[in-house]
């Protein structure tokens, strides 16, 4: 059986969170998409074209210690815009996404672009403040010296920049269910996650 999931939706709405949630109660495999982007982005800062860093990757790639920061986050995005980057990494997720037991993808075209035909579509939201302090609580735990305002101005340069480019851009599938964690524990929107899942498996 195949079952997917696409989560998608601007930065740190809580895709991630919901997704990882998601896969450990419905015994699904997750891939966090985003790391391949932030992946090929760290490459492209060690100095390598972007299209060979796609092309590229290697497992311990994805497992850097630095690609949850901002410098890597920017870079994750640019070159997130070349149209050959993305197609370059295109049969790895669909693979993925279609593996026998199921799979939860987030990211930012799972329900558009990689897989259309997912049995489950979120567009996960928040508003911008809230995603700000969001990460902006994470990057602080991590050690990372930053200020709620950069945190702000990177969020929002990084979402234009996804939701403007011409191929694959951040934008809800029509079908997709929107789901704004706003004013949502982290419970909450897991919990409103799963009562979406559960109706379409009985569909
Ligand atoms: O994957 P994405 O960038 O969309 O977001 P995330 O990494 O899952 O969530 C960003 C941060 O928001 C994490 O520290 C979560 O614990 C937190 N979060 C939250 O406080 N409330 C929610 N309803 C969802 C996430
Ligand atoms: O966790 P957060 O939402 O901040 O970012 P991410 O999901 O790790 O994605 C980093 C960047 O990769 C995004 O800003 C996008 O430019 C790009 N990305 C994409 O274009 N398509 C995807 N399916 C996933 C990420």
């Amino acid at each position: 059986m195949s079952f997917t999931i696409a989560i998608d939706g601007p930065a740190a709405a809580g895709k991630g969170t919901i997704s990882k949630e998601v896969a450990r109660l419905f015994g699904l495999a997750h891939l966090d998409t985003g790391l391949l982007y932030r992946a090929t982005g760290a490459r492209r800062l060690d100095g390598m074209a972007p299209l060979e860093a796609a092309q590229a990757l290697r497992a311990e790639d994805l497992d850097r210690d630095d690609l949850r920061s901002p410098d890597v986050a920017r870079a994750a995005s640019e070159v997130a815009a070349i149209p050959e980057v993305r197609t370059a990494l295109v049969d790895f997720q669909r693979a993925f996404a279609r593996r026998q037991g199921g799979a939860v993808l987030d990211g930012r075209d799972i329900g558009t672009v990689i897989c259309p035909e997912a049995e489950v579509k979120l567009f996960v939201t928040a508003s911008d403040s809230i995603r700000a302090d969001r990460r902006y609580r994470e990057l602080i735990g991590k050690g990372v010296d930053t200020t709620p305002e950069a945190v702000l101005a990177d969020l929002r340069e990084r979402d234009a920049r996804d939701s403007a480019r011409a191929t694959a851009p951040l934008k809800p599938a029509a079908d997709a269910v929107e789901l704004d964690t706003s004013t949502m524990s982290i419970e909450e929107a897991v919990a409103r996650a799963c009562e979406v899942i559960r109706a379409a498996m009985q569909d």
